[in-house]
């Protein structure tokens, strides 16, 4: 339909990103947290909104301090407000650091398989994109020496890593940042849900400027659809998104809904652990199944290996369970859900399997 229009060169013939939508009843393709706010945490949020529904005729904190307070606070560290930033999902941070630090005449890495918007946002904002390559256990012990080679602007690690579920050690990601002339993402969307003892590199921040760890209220925090994400970094980097970010990026209603997420963190994260227990279960299932199963770090399994995996995915949604067909040839991720949901992929699987 673009094919008239006089649309950019480099985005001719291309489609648009996004896993299905399907109303189906099991949906397992897009790492949300299957469990709902309470009506106790609804009403709060309904407050939160209402006592700023009068100003609405005012544009938002444009900086939205209260926010990254907040959020500060929440992450700990010692970190303070100038060293948060918050956007409009993860995805909008990582758009703003890639103008910020990419853009034309630069390029960023990336270690593949990993988050496919990486590359895409780099494509978008005109950053050229060096596909770097994983250990065969998805591991990079190879990181630091690819970022010698290359020596690109920016550098994305993504930990746990989307869609094998890998976490990355803090030596290595300080390795990476050793060897890397710019600036170092290490995208934690998935860290809470870590194993015991697996680090966050906000452990790493002090001393390091160029270093950035992005996370999001999508996940854990049960919040995607309010579509909040967050880094911390140096100050002067948040100084640099300053100068990219639109004026008003953060709607008042979306800083008002965050901040009453963030006062029920303890609601809100309650469901993690048994996400965690349910994750693990799920990984020993399917290698009793005879299948593989990565290691994961995240509320997802990828798992297979399948000769025709289209086919195990339809045959799935078929049964109305929709996982993702994402990652290495032949392999499926599949998103943890509640245990009802989970049972459900099991006999939809078992009966694919057989
Ligand atoms: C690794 C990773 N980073 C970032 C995101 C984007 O999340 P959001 O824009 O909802 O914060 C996702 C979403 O799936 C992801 O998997």
């Amino acid at each position: 339909m673009t094919a008239s229009l006089p649309i950019r060169d480099d985005l001719r013939g291309m489609h648009a990103y996004g896993a299905p939508q399907l109303d189906v009843r099991c949906q397992l393709n897009t790492n949300e947290n299957p469990y709902g706010p309470s009506p106790a945490l609804q009403k709060a949020v309904a407050d939160a909104v209402a006592a700023i529904a009068g100003s609405l005729n005012r544009y938002p904190d444009r900086d939205a301090v209260a926010l990254r307070a907040d959020l500060a606070a929440y992450l700990g560290h010692g970190l303070t407000v100038d060293q948060v930033w918050a956007a409009n999902g993860s995805n909008e941070v990582i758009q703003q650091l890639l103008q910020a630090f990419g853009g034309p005449g630069r390029r960023a890495l990336g270690f593949e398989p990993s988050y496919s918007m990486h590359p895409l946002i780099s494509r978008v904002t005109c950053t050229g994109w060096i596909a770097g390559t994983r250990d065969a256990d998805y591991g990079l012990s190879t990181a630091a020496g690819q970022v010698t080679l290359h020596q690109p602007d920016v550098v994305f690690i993504t930990s746990p890593n989307n869609p094998t579920g890998t976490a990355v050690p803090l030596d290595l990601i300080a390795a990476v940042y050793d060897a890397a002339p710019g600036m170092v993402i290490i995208d934690e969307a998935y860290a809470e849900f870590g194993r015991d003892g697996t680090p966050s590199a906000l452990a790493l921040l002090p001393g390091r400027p160029r270093l950035v760890v992005s996370r999001t209220m999508s996940k854990a925090f049960a919040a995607a659809g309010t579509r909040l994400g967050y880094l911390a970094a140096d100050p002067a980097v948040i100084e640099a998104l300053l100068l990219v970010r639109l004026p008003y990026h953060l709607s008042t209603v979306t800083q008002a809904v965050a901040r009453a997420a963030l006062a029920a963190r303890d609601e809100l994260l309650s469901s993690v652990d048994a996400l965690r227990r349910e994750r693990d279960a799920i990984v020993d299932w399917l290698r009793a199944q005879g299948l593989r199963a990565a290691e994961s770090d995240a509320n997802f399994v990828l798992f297979g290996t399948f000769e025709d995996r289209h086919k195990t995915w339809q045959a799935l949604l078929d049964r109305g369970v929709l996982i993702r067909e994402t990652g290495p040839v032949g392999w499926l991720r599949v998103s943890v859900g509640t245990p009802e949901e989970m049972a459900a992929f099991r006999t939809a699987l078992t009966e694919v399997l057989r």
